[in-house]
């Protein structure tokens, strides 16, 4: 990613980090509303599970410059999505629930600009699960 993506993730990221757990329910109602079918994936605590899923992406967030030392963790994240019954289109309908959950959280500063770059670390971290679903069960994926 382009230092000048990076750094419109980061401090529009900033902006949301204060309202985390606020996002994260927002994030899983729309994900719920666009694919009802997905509510049954989840199994545990929301509040928890939000919480989990906002610390990967602030972890992710953080790392952008250093991409290469979070592609392990971002791999290993994708093995075990394979094991949560996860499928490749799943990821477009995240990465759609995402961006109208930052959309809402930001408001106007949620320019074309902010949006370009949140499309390439979203696009980042699902190609890269999605390729080590892959390579773990080349069935299943
Ligand atoms: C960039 C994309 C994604 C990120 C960063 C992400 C992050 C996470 C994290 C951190 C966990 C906690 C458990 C663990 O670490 O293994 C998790 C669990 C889970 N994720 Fe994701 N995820 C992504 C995409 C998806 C997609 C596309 C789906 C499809 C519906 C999904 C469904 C689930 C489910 C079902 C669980 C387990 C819930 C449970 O045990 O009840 N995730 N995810």
């Amino acid at each position: 990613m382009h230092p000048a993506e990076i750094a419109l993730v980061q401090a529009s990221f900033r902006q949301v980090v204060p309202r985390a757990d606020q996002a994260a329910a927002l994030f899983y109602a729309r994900l719920f509303e666009l694919d009802p079918s997905l509510r049954a994936f989840f199994r545990g605590d929301m509040t928890e599970q939000g919480r989990k899923l906002m610390a990967m992406i602030a972890a992710a967030v953080a790392g952008l410059e250093k991409i290469d030392a979070l592609v392990p963790a971002v791999r290993a994240l994708g093995a075990r999505h394979g094991g949560y019954g996860v499928t490749e289109d799943h990821y477009a309908t995240v990465g759609a629930a995402l961006l109208w959950t930052l959309e809402k959280a930001l408001g106007p500063e949620f320019t074309p600009a902010v949006r370009g770059a949140w499309v390439s670390v979203y696009s980042l971290l699902a190609n890269t699960m999605i390729e080590a679903q892959r390579a773990a069960a080349p069935a299943a994926a």
